[in-house]
């Protein structure tokens, strides 16, 4: 894990964080249990990246929370990009929109996301980012799969799980496992090529073949 020293100098030598964000990374941390989950600057500038590179046209998020990597991502979309995010807790869905102000192309889908998936064609969106339930990881990789163009990429979130995921003190801690057979099949697929990128919690990025 980086020091304070070193996370500071990465943060101050990389894009700084556009001040709508940090207002909404404050709010998180002020009004919602769990703030932290917020993606942040770092993970944030990256996603934005990730979109660029990728050309991401067509957006799928799993986990809002407070709106913020949706933000992001949809920073890096083209003017006609559509990004959809799937949230379960209603409670949430007020402050999402009043982050989004309005964007016409972002699209908040409220419920579970094992159930809202089904609504998409094969091969609908270039870009998946799984952060939502550590538990249901696998299940939604399989369904992202059919979501995903070939060509395209799924980024999963909280893959080290704060290094639990190497730790046996962790066996018997659900999350803890279900990552794990989480990253062992993305391992052993040789339909995707992945890395996982030992920043914050742990990012796999996970490419489709075409
Ligand atoms: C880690 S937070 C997402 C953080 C957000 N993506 C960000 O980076 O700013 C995980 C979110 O997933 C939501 N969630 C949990 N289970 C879910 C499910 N089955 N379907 C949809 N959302 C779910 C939680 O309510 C929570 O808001």
């Amino acid at each position: 894990m980086l020091t304070p020293d070193l996370e500071d100098y990465i943060l101050a030598h990389s894009d700084p964080e556009p001040e709508t964000l940090r207002q909404v990374d404050r709010e998180s941390n002020l009004r919602l249990v769990n703030g932290r989950m917020c993606s942040g600057h770092l993970q944030g500038r990256l996603l934005k990246m990730l979109v660029r590179l990728t050309g991401a046209r067509r957006i799928l998020e799993l986990g809002t929370f407070s709106g913020y990597s949706a933000l992001c991502l949809a920073e890096g979309m083209p003017e006609e990009g559509e990004l959809h995010s799937i949230e379960v807790d209603d409670e949430l869905e007020e402050f999402i929109l009043s982050n989004w102000n309005g964007d016409p192309r972002l699209h908040l889908h409220i419920g579970d996301a094992e159930e809202i998936m089904p609504s998409w064609p094969n091969g609908y969106f270039d870009l998946i980012f799984i952060d939502a339930d550590k538990r249901r990881y696998l299940e939604y990789y399989a369904e992202a799969k059919r979501l995903l163009s070939p060509g395209g990429l799924i980024i999963a979130d909280n893959t080290l799980w704060s290094g639990h995921i190497a730790d046996p003190a962790y066996d018997r801690d659900a999350q803890t496992r279900a990552l794990r057979r989480f990253n062992d099949l993305v391992a052993a697929d040789t339909e995707v090529e992945k890395v996982i990128l030992p920043m914050r919690d742990g990012i796999t990025l996970i490419w489709k073949k075409p």
